[in-house]
């Protein structure tokens, strides 16, 4: 992944009118860079691509070319070229430059892919025009086929066991709260408190984990996530969403460790009294869980117990058991 946010920008399209790039979300897009409009490598590129369009749009692709040329030179170029899909003039080079193919002054050739939440999934640089149409169509096909699956770091996260203690750099524990702090809750709320452990208190915390949590004890830091019920929405039917907004805030702690190979495990075993009093945590906060962070180590450090957990497949009800269409699920006996 090479940008976030590859659409946050508007440009005027070849009749001069603006374009935002935000309007192509929820559509691939293959966003393509071309030095000069009437070129013959730029004209060939653009047929190719002219020529395909139907594939394209048939996967629900969208082909966007991006040149430092004016609207005017651009609108003449489309119609030379019989050319349908939007073309767009950067003749201040700042989307070229975001992207990273303005050398000199001028562009380069390249060509980038974009998901349908507008990250860039590939990239080519310094493209030559023979084939590279055709290969831009079999990695769309490719990126399709991929995100039929369940998203990889959800499909790859593990509560692992086995740690190594090696420290974990400050700004990757920062990142892990950034992105816990990005999940929604109800009414923006926020409820999430966290208190990472590590050093001397981190040792105290140690302290408070009871016999079958012993893996937890190579941990080079640990996470407590604390809240109280007043922090967030109180509504009826004892619908208490602290505990629920919290839980989301974890989930995308899990997801964001994930991405950088980093175990981040969630435990509900521990003395909550000692905790708070070691981290200072208000009495009557509840400390919802800790989330042990480590690398993943060697599995033969771990109980069998654990490291047939460990190294065994994914255990999971079937989805029928927690899935009703129209209906709530039925018990299985
Ligand atoms: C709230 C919560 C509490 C948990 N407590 C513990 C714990 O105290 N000790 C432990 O070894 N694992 C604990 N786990 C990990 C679960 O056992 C694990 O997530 C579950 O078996 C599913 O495995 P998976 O996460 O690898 O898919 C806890 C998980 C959650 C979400």
């Amino acid at each position: 992944m090479l940008f976030d946010f590859g659409l946050d920008f508007t440009l005027p399209d070849k009749d001069g009118r603006a374009f935002p790039l935000t309007s192509l979300l929820g559509r691939y897009v293959v966003l393509y860079f071309f030095p000069r409009a009437g070129t013959p490598g730029c004209t060939r590129e653009a047929r190719e691509f002219q020529e395909n369009l139907p594939r394209f749009r048939s996967q629900g692709a969208e082909v966007v070319g991006v040149s430092p040329d004016s609207p005017m030179r651009l609108a003449r170029f489309a119609e030379r070229n019989a050319l349908e899909f939007p073309l767009l003039s950067d003749e201040d080079g700042k989307l070229a430059e975001a992207y990273g193919v303005r050398s000199e002054g001028k562009f380069v050739r390249s060509t980038f892919l974009l998901d349908r939440a507008g990250v860039v999934r590939w990239a080519w640089r310094n493209v030559l025009v023979p084939g590279h149409v055709e290969e831009v169509l079999t990695t769309l096909e490719a990126l399709i086929k991929a995100e039929r699956n369940v998203n990889a770091l959800i499909a790859v996260r593990r509560a692992k066991r086995a740690l190594r203690p090696d420290p974990i750099p400050q700004e990757d524990i920062t990142r892990l709260i950034e992105a816990a702090h990005l999940a929604p809750s109800c009414f923006n709320n926020q409820p999430w408190r966290f208190v990472v452990a590590q050093g001397e208190k981190l040792e105290e915390v140690k302290k408070a984990l009871p016999g079958g949590n012993y893996w937890a004890l190579k941990a080079p830091a640990i996470v407590a996530v604390a809240s109280h019920p007043d922090l967030d929405c109180r509504l009826s039917d004892h619908r208490d969403y602290f505990l629920f907004d919290c839980g989301l805030a974890v989930g995308f702690l899990m997801v964001q460790a994930t991405q950088i190979g980093l175990v981040a495990h969630p435990i509900a075993g521990y003395d909550p009294l000692a905790v708070k009093r070691a981290l200072g945590i208000p009495e009557d906060y509840i400390l919802i869980t800790l989330v042990v962070l480590g690398w993943p180590g060697d599995p033969a450090d771990l109980s069998e117990k654990h490291r047939e957990l460990e190294l065994g497949p994914r255990i999971r009800r079937p989805l029928a058991e927690v899935l009703g269409w129209n209906a709530f699920p039925k018990e299985e006996k």
